[in-house]
């Protein structure tokens, strides 16, 4: 089995499907990549009512792989602009976790290397149960390393440390942070994020500038920077 990284990050609309995109773009240069976004909410309709799934086109397109099948890509295209889980029960939809596991899986059986984006945060729904299944399961039970986006501002620390936490105290193993520069001006607390962090013993492994507009070539130029795909396949 291929090895790959599992994009997940602080909070909803931090930059993962732009960091996933970059990523994807920047190893396809050298390596055959599939991209999986197992379960995506929030998606608006084509006229004939049925889900666009734009993160998961956009990964498509990002990696090159025009060929790959949607239906291998994303496994539940939901419509309401809520948690999986939530969106599920709220269209009468039954998220099964085997689904989504199966999904990463065989990706990563087909491909060279894969890049797999979660939805929202790390301890987002996707599927009801007692506790629910969220997206560190989904991480966990996918074996690939967490890459965690978060954002280059006020509040960072504290975000990014409750996410590294909790993927090791899950055993997962954490590829690093990627900071994103989502505003034009930074803040005072910007400068000083990435070694703060580093004193907590969690690696910034590339931050993403503001990008006017933003585009998956420029996050890859961005990403490539500080990651060498050497180091990722
Ligand atoms: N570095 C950046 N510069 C400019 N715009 C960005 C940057 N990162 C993300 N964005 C924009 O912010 C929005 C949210 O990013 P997205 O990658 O969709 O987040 P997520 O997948 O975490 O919900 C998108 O419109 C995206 O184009
Ligand atoms: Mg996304």
């Amino acid at each position: 089995m291929s090895g790959g990284i599992f994009v997940t990050g602080t909070d909803s609309g931090v930059g993962k499907t732009l960091v996933a995109a970059g990523l994807a773009r920047l190893v396809s240069r050298v390596a055959k990549v599939a991209v999986v976004k197992p379960i995506e909410s929030g998606c608006a309709v084509d006229p004939a009512g049925r889900p666009i799934p734009a993160d998961a086109l956009a990964l498509r397109a990002a990696a090159g792989r025009p060929d790959l099948d949607l239906a291998d890509i994303v496994a539940y295209a939901l419509r309401a602009p809520l948690a999986p889980a939530v969106a599920a029960r709220a269209e009468g939809v039954s998220v099964d976790p085997d689904r989504l596991v199966a999904l990463v899986l065989r990706a990563r059986q087909q491909a060279q290397f894969v890049v797999a984006e979660g939805a929202g945060g790390l301890l987002v729904p996707l599927a009801p149960g007692a506790p629910y299944f969220t997206v560190a399961d989904l991480i966990a039970a996918s074996g690939l390393p967490a890459l965690v986006v978060a954002r280059a501002a006020l509040g960072t620390i504290n975000h990014t440390l409750l996410t590294v936490g909790e993927l090791r105290r899950r055993g997962i193993d954490v590829f690093g942070v990627v900071l994103n520069h989502l505003t034009a001006v930074d803040g005072p607390e910007t400068a000083s994020n990435p070694a703060v962090l580093a004193e907590h013993g969690v690696r910034v492994v590339a931050e993403l500038p503001y990008l006017t507009p933003p585009s998956v070539e420029g996050a890859a130029a961005a990403l490539g920077q500080t990651l060498r795909t050497e180091d990722l396949l």
